[in-house]
């Protein structure tokens, strides 16, 4: 009696250990479509000699049996036996989905062969149906967050260009690991399950997919498929946030370019540059140049004065409230410059009145008469006309620096900018009748 409850306990202890043996011993492999993926199984001492083999099913007739170790390749599978670390290892190729699957290691011996199961796992290669789409503009930046299930904390997370899962963890670009590789930084917030990319210095070669990869110990790693799209600063003018102005001054004069910006951004540095393309354009604001920049912080703008205007100031200029290009709001402005009206009328006006001034002193030098009234009167006359010839070409100018913006699909006429355009506008018309004094 007591012998048969010993007998029945080691029984019962056999089980229970042998369920716990096979439960440890069940191997996990996968591979992606296309691909491979090797089967590794150890085997213990005293066994190197014996012939091992992978088989599926239950083994049981010769067409389950895959390969042994008397053959290397049979197929897609190759099998090589390492006898100093008792492992053999069974490499299944050009794996498809319906490889995926249960499949056995076996060592013959006499008696019951030693099996090992093993689940094989076997995925599509590319990601993952619908992708996370994201936008910048160049030399800008860009981030996404990837997240993860909580069991994911601590293992590794990568990310890598392109479609490709086998691929994606040798060509990664950062991982949790390697947290900054040049333009790429990764950031693992692990309390809010999520990493984030980040990608800096952006170029339209940065368009394009990336996945987001987490390491997982067994079986396939977990992707995430990410797509970025990178815009040209002059590309989508119009469409983003760019306002484009045409404008146009006089050879000699000031012209003045409103520059709006968002309240926000009233600390940042202001700019104005020239250049066809927003993205290599040269800063025209330096000491001492004719270009002065004025901020208003209470309009949310900035007044850009040129002065003494030159034929060579026509171009196009870029002007915003940061360097970095339409990832924030920027004003592109044509200006044109015409040739000055005015002068052609001074150069035909003043020889004719120094002529006259000229015959006048020589009249008056000979005959010793005051007839100087008509010579001034004369004068008086031609400089008035002048006067009103300017003025009229300073109204048409002021049209076209406060409503400068008609190109655009809201003209913006503010009345402070009128006030401050026709103040300017007459200090310069003071400043030719001074010029046209001079002559005299
Ligand atoms: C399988 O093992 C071979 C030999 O060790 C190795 O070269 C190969 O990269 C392995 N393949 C996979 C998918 O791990
Ligand atoms: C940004 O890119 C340019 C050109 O590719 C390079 O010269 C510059 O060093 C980069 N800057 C950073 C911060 O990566
Ligand atoms: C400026 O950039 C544009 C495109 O971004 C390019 O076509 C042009 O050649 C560049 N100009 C200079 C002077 O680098
Ligand atoms: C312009 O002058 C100011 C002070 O006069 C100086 O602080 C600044 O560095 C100068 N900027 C340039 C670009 O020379
Ligand atoms: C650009 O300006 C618009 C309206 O003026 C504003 O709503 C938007 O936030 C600005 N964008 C940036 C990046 O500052």
């Amino acid at each position: 009696m007591r012998m048969w409850s010993l007998q029945n306990l080691l029984f019962t202890l056999c089980i229970v250990l042998s369920c716990v043996t096979s439960a440890v011993q069940v191997i996990h492999s996968s591979g992606y479509e296309g691909r491979e993926a090797n089967v590794s199984c150890s085997y213990g001492e005293g066994y190197e000699s014996y012939q091992k083999y992978f088989c599926k099913n239950d083994c049981g007739n010769d067409d389950d049996v895959l390969i042994t170790t008397k053959e290397t390749k049979k197929g897609r599978y190759s099998i090589y036996d390492d006898k100093g670390r008792r492992v053999f290892t069974t490499t299944i190729s050009d794996l498809s989905l319906t490889d995926a699957g249960k499949y056995w290691c076996g060592v013959s011996r006499s008696g019951k062969d030693i099996y090992t199961e093993v689940r094989l796992e076997v995925g599509q290669d590319t990601c993952c149906g619908q992708s996370t789409k994201v936008q910048s503009y160049e030399t800008g930046s860009v981030s996404f967050s990837c997240p993860y299930k909580s069991q994911y904390q601590e293992n590794l997370k990568y990310i890598c260009r392109g479609n490709q899962l086998s691929t994606c963890l040798q060509q990664a670009l950062v991982t949790s690991d390697r947290q900054q590789n040049g333009q790429f930084r990764l950031t693992d917030e692990k309390e809010s399950r999520k990493f984030t990319v980040t990608i800096t210095n952006l170029t339209q070669r940065d368009s394009g997919s990336y996945l987001c990869g987490v390491r997982r110990n067994t079986g396939l790693d977990v992707f995430l498929a990410v797509e970025v799209e990178v815009k040209g600063c002059s590309v989508g003018v119009g469409e983003c946030c760019v306002k484009t102005s045409k404008l146009s001054g006089t050879v000699g004069r000031q012209v003045n370019m409103q520059c709006p910006y968002p309240p926000q951004h009233r600390g940042n540095r202001k700019f104005l540059c020239k250049g066809d393309h927003r993205n290599n354009c040269t800063n025209m604001v330096t000491n001492g140049s004719r270009f002065t920049l004025q901020d208003d912080v209470a309009s949310s703008s900035f007044l850009v004065m040129i002065t003494e205007l030159k034929a060579g100031d026509a171009g196009t200029y870029w002007c915003g409230s940061d360097s970095q290009c339409c990832a924030n709001n920027y004003t592109k402005i044509q200006l044109s410059v015409d040739a000055a009206h005015f002068h052609p009328v001074v150069f035909i006006v003043s020889p004719i009145l120094i002529l006259i001034i000229i015959l006048g002193i020589v009249y008056r030098c000979k005959y010793h008469k005051v007839t100087r009234t008509e010579v001034t009167m004369d004068r008086n006359r031609t400089k008035s006309a002048e006067e009103e010839d300017d003025v009229q070409d300073d109204y048409e100018n002021q049209d076209v620096v406060v409503c400068s913006k008609h190109g655009t699909s809201k003209p913006q006429c503010s009345y402070n900018n009128h006030d401050d355009a026709v103040e300017d506008q007459q200090d310069s018309v003071y400043q030719n009748l001074s010029t046209t004094e001079d002559i005299y």
